[in-house]
């Protein structure tokens, strides 16, 4: 990966090219104080740093750190060093300790001695690396043994500084590509993986309208080799979910007499169904649950994606012939113009 002597896979030539390959020092001289994702996303990041985090007192390497290291108070860090492109943003992160301008794609050797750090993160940057596998070997000899180190990513970018590679991959591909770079590095336990994608994107987001879901998290992590015997780090939990409601399948027994989605409990609405030259519904109309915070729909995110489909589904009733169905759905926002009044 990005070094031909020992690639654990051939790569197609170009893969970490990028559009623009301009100096990064020189393109990230500009200040951008920007959110890189909606809030419910950074949420979700915080939360899953606050839970993977065990140590006492850290030293936290934050690497392609900026304004903002996703740092939770929970976390009572020793020393936080971020390393960066921007000195402004960097000065103006409020969990940093100390600030290190340092271009990884000019020199993967990070400027530090080795075992300085407990906790490696990097957040919603891997994709920018152009000598991914030098980086990721060099984070295993600036770590602590059982240090983690902490990979997380969206499906957001700026497209002409990503590599190709990136670009050309599917989401689920990226985790394995971020996998494969753990694998790679031989410094580390087997990776794990954390997923959270299909939430509902916050009202106040500048593309709650398109009918997108919250901007997906995906983290890769794991600890260097040599930690201590048997410690492990808590699994992580997705932030907003609820506990299972009880019930559901007694729920899925009285949909014909409640018409209330059993998974949420929410009322079903009636949607015309739409007839189009391919399909020939005997039925006006179902009953479907478009409650966005409904955990069936919520779900099905992974789900779809899974089965290599995207989308989600909502929970359908089909009262002529008293049966439950998936409806696919693309988007956040798709069928609901066919919900018919009451
Ligand atoms: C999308 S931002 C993410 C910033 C921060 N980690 C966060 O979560 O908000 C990507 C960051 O990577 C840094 N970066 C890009 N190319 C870099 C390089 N070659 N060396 C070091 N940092 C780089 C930039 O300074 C930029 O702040």
């Amino acid at each position: 990966l990005g070094k031909s002597d020992d690639r654990p896979w051939d790569l197609a030539p170009g893969a970490f090219d990028r559009e623009d390959e301009s100096d990064d020092c020189a393109f990230y001289k500009t200040d951008r104080f920007v959110d890189h994702l909606d809030s419910t996303a950074l949420k979700q990041i915080e939360e899953l740093i606050g839970s993977l985090i065990i140590e006492e007192s850290p030293a936290i390497l934050d690497l392609m750190a900026s304004w903002d290291s996703h740092l939770p108070s929970s976390v009572k860090a020793s020393d936080v060093v971020g390393l960066g492109l921007n000195e402004n943003e960097l000065k103006k992160n409020g969990a940093l300790t100390r600030c290190v301008i340092h271009d990884l794609n000019a020199d993967p050797k990070l400027p530090f001695p080795d075992e300085a750090f407990d906790v490696v993160l990097c957040t919603v940057s891997v994709d920018y690396m152009t000598r991914p596998a030098d980086v990721f070997r060099d984070v295993g000899r600036v770590l602590k043994p059982g240090g983690l180190y902490l990979v997380i990513f969206s499906n957001r970018y700026f497209p002409p500084k990503v590599v190709r590679m990136w670009r050309e991959a599917g989401e689920d591909e990226r985790v394995i590509i971020v996998e494969e770079l753990f694998r790679a590095c031989g410094a580390f336990e087997a990776p794990l993986t954390f997923v959270s994608r299909g939430r509902p994107r916050p009202e106040n987001d500048k593309y709650s309208g398109l009918g997108i879901p919250s901007d997906p998290v995906y983290a890769v992590y794991a600890d260097k080799l040599g930690g201590e015997s048997g410690r492990r780090r808590p699994v992580p939990m997705r932030a907003f979910d609820e506990p299972a409601a009880g019930g559901t399948e007694e729920r899925k027994k009285n949909v014909g007499t409640t018409l209330r989605c059993p998974y949420c409990e929410a009322k079903l609405d009636k949607w015309a169904v739409p007839q189009t030259p391919f399909t020939e519904w005997p039925n006006d109309f179902f009953y479907v649950c478009f409650n966005d915070k409904c955990e069936y729909f919520i779900r099905g995110w992974d789900s779809m994606s899974a089965q290599g489909n995207t989308g989600s589904y909502r929970f359908m009733y089909n009262h002529l012939k008293g049966t439950i169905h998936p409806l696919p759905v693309p988007s956040y926002g798709a069928f609901k113009d066919g919900i018919i009044d009451d």
